[in-house]
C-alpha cells in the first residue's frame, strides 16, 4: 500500500476537483435516501385505507390518489435529482482519474527519456510498455472506480443505517448481518478473477512479441520458406491464450450470478423478518418495503467492496512496478546545470573501458587527441572497440577509468545536453522513424526550413534519390525504414546531423552500404562543410579514411598503429596490409 503513496502528489493537484466530486457523491446520496421512504408512506396509506375487507368511499378514493400522484411525483424528482448528481460525480471524480492517468504516463515517459542505454538493456521493451499503459491503468482503476465506489459506500451507509435504526433497530440488525458474507465472497471471487485476467494478460504480451518478432524478420522466414514454423509458433501460443481466456470467462460467468443470487436471498431474508415484525405490529408493512429498497442500495456498495479490495491490491502491486522504474537513477547523468561552450582539442587519456553486462573489455589504454578542425580516421577489426570509442566521446557510456576531454574540459565536466548538441553522430545502425523523410532529416523542432534540409540532402548525397521518389521529401518511410535502399538509410541519417551544423563530427562506419565513388563524394562534401571542424570518421575501408590527418589502428581496444597515411604505409603494419588488400579489391 505505500507504493500508492506516491499518487497523493497528484491528489494534491486535484484537490478541488476531487472535493468536488466527494460534494456530489453525497448530494446524490442524499436525494436517493427519500424516496424509499416515500414509497413505503405509499404502501402504508393504501393498508390503512383498505380496513379489513372494506373498500374506501369514494371521497376517501379521491384524496388517495391525488396522495399517490403526489409520491409518485416526489419520487421521480428525487430519481432525476439523484441521477443528475451521479452525472456530476463521474464528470468529476473519473475526469480526475484520467487527468492523473495522463500525469503520470508524462511522468514515467519522462523519466525514461533520462535513464542511460544500460538501463535499456537491462530491461525489455515489452516491460517498459507494460509500466505505462498496463500498470498505469490499473493505478487509474484505483483512481476512479475505487476511490469512487469507496466513498459512495461509506456515505451511504452513514445516510441509509441510521435511517434504517430509526425506523427499527432490530430489523436493521438483522438484514445487514448477511453483507459481511457478501463482501467476502465478492473479494474471492474477484481475487481469483484478476489472478487469471493478469494469467491472460500474460500470454497475451507473449503472443504480441511473437508476432512483433515475426513481422520484423519477415525477410529472413521468406527467404528461409519458415511461414509454416512461424505459424505453428504463433497457433500454440494462441491456443494457450484461449485456454487461459475460457477459464478467465468461467470465474466471470459465476460472478454477476453470485451478486444477484445474494442480493436476492438478502432481500428475501428482509421480506421474511420484516413480515414477522409487521404481524407482531411492532412495524408497519410499509416500512418492509421501504427496508427491501434500502437493503438493495446498501448490498451493490458493499459487493462492491471486495472488488475494490482487490482493485486497491491490484493498484498498489502495479504502482510498485512503476515506483521501481521511477527511482532508477540515470547513470550518465547531467551534473552542470549551466550552459557550457563546447570547442577545442579533444584528448584521450588512458581510456579503458569494459561492459559491466558481458565483461568485455572493449578499449584498454587508449590515448590520442584531435587538434581542433582535423580529422581522425579509426579503423580495425569487427569488435575491435571502435564503435565503442565513439559512444564514449557523447557520453552514452562513461569510461572506467581514463579521461576524455575537450579543450582540456573533462567531457563529464560539460553540460551534457550541449556537448550532445555540439557532436553530429552518426551511428553505426541507421535507424529512421516511420515519418516523412523531410521529418527525418529535420528531426524534432530546431531545424525545419525547407531549405537547410535540401541542402543537407545534397551534402549527404541522397538529393537526386529523393527527387527520384514520387512524392519527394514527403515519401513516409515504412517501419524501420523498409522502403530505403541500406545505403539510401545510411545518408538519410547523414543528413539529419549535418543539418544540424554540429560543432563535431562523428560517423561510425555509416557509408559502408554506399560504393567507394559515392563515399569520397560525401566525404568531400563533408570537408567542404566541415572545413573547421573536428571529425572523427570509423570504417572499414582504408580508402575513406587515407586523407585524415591522423590515423589510428585498433585491434582488441588497443591502439596498434597510430600516424598519417603515408607513415602507416611506411610502416608496413595492418594499416599497410588492409590498404593494399583493399586496393587490389577495388581494381577487380
Ligand atoms: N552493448 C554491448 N554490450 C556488451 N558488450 C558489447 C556491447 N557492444 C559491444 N560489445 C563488445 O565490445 C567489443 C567491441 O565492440 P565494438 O562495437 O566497439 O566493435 P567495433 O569495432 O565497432 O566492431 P564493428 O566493426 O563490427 O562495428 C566487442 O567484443 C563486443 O562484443
Ligand atoms: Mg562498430
Amino acid at each position: 500500500m505505500k507504493a500508492l503513496r506516491h499518487l497523493n502528489k497528484y491528489f494534491w493537484k486535484y484537490r478541488y476537483r476531487f472535493i468536488l466530486g466527494l460534494i456530489f457523491i453525497l448530494t446524490s446520496n442524499i436525494f436517493g435516501l427519500y424516496p424509499p421512504i416515500y414509497i413505503g408512506e405509499v404502501f402504508n396509506i393504501i393498508s390503512d385505507s383498505f380496513n379489513g375487507e372494506n373498500l374506501p368511499e369514494d371521497t376517501e378514493r379521491s384524496t388517495l390518489k391525488r396522495q399517490l400522484a403526489y409520491y409518485a411525483f416526489l419520487v421521480l424528482a428525487f430519481a432525476v435529482c439523484k441521477g443528475l448528481f451521479m452525472f456530476f460525480m463521474r464528470q468529476t471524480i473519473i475526469v480526475m482519474s484520467r487527468m492523473i492517468e495522463y500525469d503520470l504516463k508524462n511522468e514515467i515517459y519522462n523519466h525514461y527519456q533520462k535513464l542511460s542505454i544500460s538501463f535499456y538493456k537491462r530491461n525489455k521493451t515489452g516491460d517498459l510498455m507494460n509500466r505505462i499503459s498496463e500498470d498505469v491503468s490499473r493505478v487509474r482503476m484505483f483512481l476512479g472506480p475505487a476511490i469512487l465506489y469507496t466513498a459512495n459506500l461509506l456515505i451511504s451507509i452513514s445516510l441509509i443505517i441510521p435511517k434504517m435504526i430509526s425506523i427499527s433497530p432490530k430489523l436493521t440488525l438483522y438484514v445487514l448481518s448477511p453483507l459481511p458474507l457478501l463482501v467476502i465472497a465478492i473479494y474471492k471471487v474477484s481475487s481469483i478473477m484478476n489472478k487469471k485476467s493478469e494469467i491472460v494478460q500474460e500470454q497475451l504480451s507473449k503472443l504480441s512479441s511473437i508476432s512483433q518478432e515475426t513481422f520484423s524478420g519477415i525477410r529472413v522466414i521468406k527467404s528461409y520458406i519458415q511461414e509454416n514454423f512461424a505459424q505453428k509458433q504463433f497457433m500454440t501460443a494462441a491456443e494457450d491464450y484461449k485456454t487461459k481466456n475460457l477459464a478467465l470467462v468461467k470465474v466471470n460467468a459465476l460472478f454477476f450470478p453470485l451478486m444477484i443470487l445474494l442480493i436476492g436471498l438478502s432481500t428475501l431474508f428482509t421480506i421474511y423478518i420484516g413480515g414477522l415484525e409487521a404481524i407482531a405490529g411492532r412495524i408497519q408493512v410499509g416500512h418492509i418495503a421501504t427496508f427491501v429498497i434500502y437493503v438493495n442500495m446498501l448490498t451493490w456498495p458493499v459487493a462492491s467492496l471486495g472488488w475494490v479490495t482487490s482493485i486497491v491490491q491490484r493498484a498498489a502491486a502495479s504502482q510498485e512496478r512503476i515506483n521501481e522504474f521511477l527511482t532508477e537513477e540515470p547513470e550518465i547523468k547531467n551534473l552542470i546545470k549551466k550552459r557550457t561552450p563546447v570547442a577545442g582539442d579533444i584528448d584521450f587519456k588512458n581510456v579503458s573501458f569494459t561492459y559491466p553486462d558481458t565483461g568485455i573489455q572493449a578499449l584498454k589504454n587508449v590515448s590520442f587527441s584531435i587538434k581542433e578542425g582535423e580529422t581522425l580516421g579509426i579503423i580495425g577489426k569487427i569488435g575491435s572497440g571502435k564503435s565503442t570509442l565513439a559512444e564514449l566521446v557523447c557520453r552514452i557510456n562513461d569510461p572506467d577509468s581514463g579521461s576524455i576531454s575537450i579543450g582540456n574540459q573533462n567531457i563529464k565536466e560539460l553540460n551534457l545536453f550541449d556537448l550532445r548538441e555540439a557532436v553530429g553522430y552518426v551511428p553505426q545502425e541507421t535507424f529512421l522513424f516511420s515519418d516523412s523523410i523531410y521529418n527525418n532529416i529535420a528531426f524534432g523542432d530546431k531545424v525545419s526550413d525547407n531549405e537547410s534540409v535540401h541542402k543537407a540532402a545534397k551534402q549527404a548525397g541522397i538529393y537526386q534519390n529523393i527527387q527520384q521518389f514520387k512524392k519527394q521529401f514527403d515519401t513516409v518511410i515504412g517501419e524501420r525504414g523498409i522502403t530505403l535502399s541500406g545505403g539510401q538509410k545510411q545518408r538519410l541519417s547523414i543528413a539529419r546531423a549535418l543539418i544540424r551544423d554540429p560543432k563535431f563530427m562523428l560517423f561510425d562506419d555509416c557509408l559502408s552500404a554506399v560504393d567507394v565513388e559515392t563515399e569520397e563524394q560525401i566525404l568531400q562534401n563533408i570537408k567542404i562543410q566541415s572545413k573547421n571542424k573536428s571529425c572523427i570518421i570509423i570504417s572499414h575501408r582504408a580508402s575513406s579514411i587515407k586523407h585524415a590527418d591522423q590515423i589510428i589502428v585498433l585491434k582488441d581496444g588497443e591502439i596498434i598503429e597510430q600516424g598519417v597515411h603515408k607513415t602507416l604505409m611506411d610502416l608496413g603494419g595492418d594499416y599497410a596490409h588492409i590498404y593494399k588488400k583493399q586496393l587490389i579489391e577495388a581494381k577487380h
